[in-house]
């Protein structure tokens, strides 16, 4: 069942997901060469908390942080640890805050320090605005699918790939509602956008093929053929018309 939100609640979903984009910024402004995932995480973590929010990944299926923090071949998932961030890593952050009973889910990519490679700095910026094609669709008069063949549609004529194993979703009192917002298929298929709905539209995008595999820890999704990935994540509102994009500001790519 898809859950349409009152205006009442829509105002709880706005503070939550303001407060999530915040911490994206916070966590962005932390990523540089020389810090640790961890670090980044628990810093995180103390400002969702000082802005009288939970961090609604804690604990959620078990994951161990607040913070998903997934570093080049890392698509998304990835625990923050010892491990420390270098000089043109790709650092995707994914996070999200849960203030009133509603929660709000965004996520980013960055380059830390100096990029490597062209490629890696046009996988940012296709991923970014593969999230804004899609949101061209998110209105009444269109379906969930319409969102999801413009993403693939944009990422693939760019030479990317769309990762087919996770997908977008709704959201609101649960992190993850219905419907599934995939980044991938055909137009024209799944639930009709009608306003009140609020969902995640989140690219995940590979260099290369996009076939995935969980590392060990059973949390860390890498891609198989070791090329890197980024993600790019809102939580928006449909509307009469334009959608309204819950989660911003937002940083600079
Ligand atoms: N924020 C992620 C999403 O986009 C979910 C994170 S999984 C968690 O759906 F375990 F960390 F919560
Ligand atoms: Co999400």
């Amino acid at each position: 069942m898809i859950r349409i939100k009152t205006p009442r609640e829509i105002d709880k979903m706005r503070r939550a997901a303001q407060i999530t984009a915040a911490a994206r910024i916070y966590a962005g402004k932390m990523i540089a060469p020389g810090v640790t995932t961890k670090e980044i995480d628990k810093a995180t973590e103390s400002f969702i908390r000082s802005q009288g929010a939970i961090p609604s990944c804690l604990g959620y299926g078990g994951f161990p942080a607040s913070v998903c923090i997934s570093v080049n071949d890392e698509v998304i998932h990835g625990i923050p640890g010892k491990r420390v961030i270098r000089d043109g890593d790709v650092v995707s952050i994914d996070l999200c805050a849960g203030i009133e009973g509603f929660i709000g889910d965004c996520a980013a990519t960055f380059i830390a320090g100096k990029p490597r490679s062209e490629e890696d700095v046009k996988l940012l910026s296709i991923t970014r605005q593969a999230f804004y094609e899609g949101l061209k669709y998110a209105r009444p008069g269109y379906r969930v699918s319409d969102i999801s063949a413009a993403v693939q549609q944009f990422v693939e004529a760019n030479g990317f790939s769309v990762i087919r194993d996770y997908v977008g979703h709704g959201i609101g009192s649960e992190m993850h509602e219905e419907p599934e917002v995939p980044n991938f298929g055909k137009p024209g298929h799944g639930p009709r956008l009608v306003k009140g709905m609020t969902i995640c539209v989140e690219p995940m995008v590979a260099a290369g093929g996009w076939p995935v595999r969980v590392l060990g820890d059973d949390w860390t999704v890498v891609t198989r053929d070791g090329s890197r990935a980024a993600h790019y994540e809102n939580t928006i509102l449909i509307t009469d018309g334009e959608p309204e994009i819950l989660t911003l500001p937002e940083p600079e790519a």
